[in-house]
């Protein structure tokens, strides 16, 4: 289904991604850890074709999508749909139309320019708000929502464009961990009711483990582990992250009953 063969990423003398190689085949929830500056961003950029791969390839069945360009490219774009920390939703916008920016793509520039959307789309935004819980902020402007309630709209968003794949870039690191959690179920619902398969960049172990069905850890821009949520083990996630004897379990966690400082100390081990 999903290849990736060899991807290589330079920035002049740096190398953000190195030979990285996997296959998917099938759609699975699959959560990429590791620390700062591991490449994880800049492997779901290259997949996205945000930015172009320096050598290698990457094929959807069977499609090469490393030389896609232009109207191809942005089909690919549509296909596989983005979410990000920061929530990148108009502000001042209600959310409704925030929702239904997901179709741009697909229409004129002319609708675009005067707000027009078909009827169907409208019912369609609504119908995802239903399912994700936020209809009743339909109206109001995104800004008004919480972190969670607006992480939610972008995934909304990203539906409208009914995507093959979803794309997560720390989607919930701005949010505190009762809404993190929503968050996560929101992509693992989506998954399993709709077969969509999601890639989500995380930022703790904990929940790559509790809503992955895969886990691949990178370091250096090195894929470092490739497994199962069983197989990462204390000792897998001291190499990924490159932590001595004193990285702990405790210091990844971000349950509801967690505090603070654990979260910091995860933040610093990610950091150094
Ligand atoms: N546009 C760019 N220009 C130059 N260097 C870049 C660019 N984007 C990323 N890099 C470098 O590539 C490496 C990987 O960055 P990337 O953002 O993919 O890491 P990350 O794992 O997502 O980190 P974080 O957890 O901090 O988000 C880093 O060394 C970074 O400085
Ligand atoms: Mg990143």
């Amino acid at each position: 289904m999903l290849r990736f063969d060899n991807i290589t990423k330079t920035f002049g003398a740096n190398t953000a991604v190195k030979a990285a190689s996997f296959v998917v085949d099938k759609p699975m929830m699959i959560g990429i850890i590791g620390r700062s500056g591991a490449g994880k961003s800049t492997l779901l950029r290259i997949l996205n074709k945000l930015t172009d791969s320096t050598s290698g390839e990457i094929t959807f069945d069977g499609l090469s999508v490393t030389d896609l360009r232009g109207a191809a490219k942005r089909n690919w774009q549509s296909q596989c749909a983005m979410i990000f920390q920061q929530f990148n939703l108009v502000p001042r916008m209600d959310v409704v139309s925030n929702v239904l920016h997901g179709t741009l793509n697909r229409r004129s520039t002319m609708s675009t320019m005067f707000n027009l959307y078909p009827d169907e789309d409208i019912h369609s935004a609504i119908d995802i708000l239903e399912r994700l819980g936020i209809a009743e902020h339909a109206p109001k402007r995104a800004e008004a929502l919480s972190g969670g309630q607006q992480q939610r709209v972008a995934i909304a968003r990203a539906l409208m464009q009914d995507p093959r794949i979803i794309l997560a870039d720390e989607p919930i690191a701005s949010l505190d961990p009762m809404n993190a959690q929503v968050v996560m179920q929101s992509l693992r619902d989506i998954h399993e009711q709709d077969n969509r398969m999601v890639i989500a960049n995380l930022h703790t172990l904990d929940t790559a483990r509790r809503y992955c069905d895969r886990v691949i850890g990178m370091r250096d821009g090195k894929i470092v582990f490739d497994g199962t949520p069983e197989q990462l083990t204390t000792g897998a996630a001291r190499d990924i992250y490159g932590a001595d004897a004193s990285f702990s379990e405790a210091t990844t966690s971000t349950q509801i009953e967690t505090t603070e400082p654990g979260n910091k100390l995860l933040a610093d081990i990610a950091a150094h």
